[in-house]
């Protein structure tokens, strides 16, 4: 893919290699990475560099890795078509990171308000990683100059961060980088945790019972889908805070039926939170499950996974290493 032979967009995301990928990542961002793959020129990667600024075993981030590559085959990502690698393959990112580290300033960073959670939740690993990971989150934006990043909404402030330091750099040393735009889904872009839906759905979150997993079987998906919290009014319409469960259920159907928020309310007219929680998780299962199916099959063939991973790598370096190249330049590092 040559980016600049082609009027096409560059669309770019990754996910972290955290943990197994929730309904909240489907329809915030995969969905919508899925829908623009078919007429732009895009790139996806697993962020597994990001996924360090959490402490977990080594065995566990590289089955996460593979694993969530996988994931995004089974969605149907193509990856003859699309860049798909594993971040920590492309050592370009981390190069630029630190470069861009030195054109961000302390202050934009500590407003970061993932990184005021994280460290909340973290309280004894409260490590450098997790304050600079914005700024190597825009290295692999701005390294492939991406032209839109389909994201969830606790996303938005990183991306803002983004243009911010590409417009910095560009200021200074002239069109280097492209300003990207943030692209949000109207709907789904903040799943709700089932257990505390004043949360977000998160794949890391210790409570299992709070997020459908893409690998959880069926019957799981309805236990989870059914011991969601609601209210007690008992009437399927979207209200206020106060109805913050149901408001949730009812975003979730919405996304995987298509269907928009009148018409739902006519649907469960006259009926209880029983029947809607049973179509909720019907219309959940019926995305899923073929999803989950491709998965297996995908996973089960690791030559296969582990080729397309390494081609999408050789691929996205070859892109990188250019925009790196100019950035040295550009900042004064001797050229020989
Ligand atoms: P991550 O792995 O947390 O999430 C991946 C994508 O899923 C979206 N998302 C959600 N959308 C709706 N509702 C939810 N409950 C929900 N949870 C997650 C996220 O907004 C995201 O789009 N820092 C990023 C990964 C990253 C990245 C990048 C993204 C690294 N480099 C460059 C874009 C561009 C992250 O942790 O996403």
């Amino acid at each position: 893919m040559e980016q600049t032979q082609t009027d096409k967009k560059t669309v770019l995301s990754f996910v972290q290699a955290s943990g197994t990928p929730t309904l909240g990542n489907y329809l915030g961002a995969f969905k919508n990475w899925h829908e623009m793959a078919a007429e732009n020129d895009c790139i996806f990667g697993v962020a597994d560099l990001h996924a360090l600024t959490v402490r977990s075993q080594p065995a566990d981030l590289r089955r996460r890795s593979i694993e969530m590559y996988a994931m995004l085959l089974a969605l149907g990502l193509d990856p003859e078509k699309n860049i798909i690698f594993l971040q920590s393959h492309v050592q370009e990112h981390a190069v630029l990171a630190w470069v861009l580290d030195c054109y961000t300033q302390f202050g934009e960073a500590a407003r970061m308000t993932q990184f005021k959670d994280k460290s909340a939740r973290h309280a004894d690993n409260v490590n450098v990683g997790l304050f600079t990971y914005p700024v190597l989150m825009a290295a692999d934006i701005l390294i492939y100059k991406a032209d839109k990043v389909p994201v969830g909404d606790d996303q938005k402030q990183h991306l803002e961060l983004a243009r911010n330091i590409a417009e910095r750099f560009n200021g200074i040393y002239g069109d280097v980088f492209t300003v990207p735009e943030p692209y949000i889904g109207k709907r789904g872009a903040k799943i709700l945790s089932l257990q505390e839906p004043e949360k977000k759905m998160s794949k890391s979150d210790p409570n299992a019972k709070s997020f459908i997993s893409l690998t959880d079987p069926n019957d799981v998906i309805a236990k989870k889908i059914k011991s969601a919290v609601t209210d007690s009014e008992a009437r399927v319409y979207f209200g206020g805070e106060e109805k913050k469960g149901i408001n949730n259920l009812m975003t979730i159907y919405a996304c995987c039926t298509g269907m928009d928020f009148a018409a739902i309310e006519a649907q469960f007219a006259g009926k209880g939170y029983g029947d809607f929680k049973a179509a909720v998780a019907d219309a959940v299962v019926a995305e899923i499950e073929p999803l989950r199916t491709e998965y297996e099959r995908i996973l089960a063939d690791k030559a296969y996974v582990e080729a397309c991973a390494k081609a999408g790598a050789q691929k996205a370096q070859y892109l990188a290493q250019k925009t790196l190249r100019k950035v040295m330049k550009k900042v004064g590092f001797y050229q020989i």
